[in-house]
């Protein structure tokens, strides 16, 4: 018995790091994990490691950035399913890391946000109708300790991540009186293959900050996550939670 029994979740971006991590953990508890990613082949390992170890869940191809792609891909989960509980986007790119700001390019800043931002847009506008018919709803988007403090070297990142925690504060607020929660999660820097590429540099900064003084990992993430997606987060909405190893406080 897990308090995922009988619940849907669809997490994007959970074919690796954060996204699996908080995939197996729900589907652990009781869910039906839609594991869903722009690389398909990540997210069918993943759903098929969450079978083998007699959890529930299915693959999907999906791509956040593509507005009418994500309302159709919900809405035949619903359709599918009959129900969609929770929504984990966990989908993101770093996009360009130590590049002081005279180098970044129109082209770098539109590709960050169209992913990590117009993505949690497009997701939460098609789940709202489906959530606020059910009367039920929670919804957590991962966005970054980077969004909160400012990482020097990755403004198309900082940005993105910036926005999409007033985001959520603001759509928390239109929906806070229909059942549906909507929270943000605040990661430091986390062992995971989006660290693959970045600068050795950055990464020493970005520990630096960090009181622990190691890197947190992806586990340590998806057990905040899976309490933001849970019934249990019932009276908290529009919050950035904090995974961060002491870094931030607030
Ligand atoms: N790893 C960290 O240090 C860290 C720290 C703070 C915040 N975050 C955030 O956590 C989230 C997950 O990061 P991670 O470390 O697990 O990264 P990751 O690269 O391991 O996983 C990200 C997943 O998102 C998928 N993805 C990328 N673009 C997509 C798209 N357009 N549509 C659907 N899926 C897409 C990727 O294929 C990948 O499976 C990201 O939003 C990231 O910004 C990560």
């Amino acid at each position: 018995m897990g308090n995922f029994d009988g619940q849907v979740v669809v997490v994007a971006g959970g074919g690796a790091g954060i996204g699996a991590a908080a995939s197996t953990l729900i589907a652990a508890r009781g869910g039906t994990v839609v594991v869903a990613d722009v690389v398909r082949a990540n997210a069918e390992s993943v759903s098929a490691q969450i079978k083998s170890a007699g959890g529930k869940s299915v693959a999907r191809e999906l791509n956040v950035a593509d507005q009418v792609g994500v309302a159709q891909f919900l809405n035949s989960v619903f359709q599918e399913f009959g129900r969609l509980d929770a929504i984990v986007n966990s989908a993101g790119i770093v996009g360009p890391t130590n590049t002081p700001l005279e180098k970044i390019t129109a082209a770098d800043i539109e590709k960050v946000l169209s992913i990590n931002l117009l993505g949690a847009i497009w997701l939460t506008q098609a789940a709202l109708p489906i959530m606020k018919t059910a009367k039920y709803g929670r919804i957590v988007h991962v966005a970054s300790i980077a969004g909160k403090e400012g990482n020097p070297g990755m403004t198309p990142y900082v940005l993105s991540k910036s926005a999409m925690i007033g985001f959520v504060k603001a759509v928390a607020k239109e929906v806070a009186t229909e059942g549906i929660t909507i929270n943000s999660i605040a990661p430091a820097v986390i062992k995971t293959p989006m660290n693959a590429n970045t600068s050795e540099e950055t990464l020493k900064y970005m520990i630096s900050r960090i009181p622990m003084g190691r890197l947190g990992e992806a586990d340590e993430v998806a057990e905040m996550i899976a309490f933001a997606a849970s019934s249990a987060c019932s009276f908290t909405t529009g919050f950035c939670f904090d995974t961060s190893g002491g870094r931030a406080t607030y």
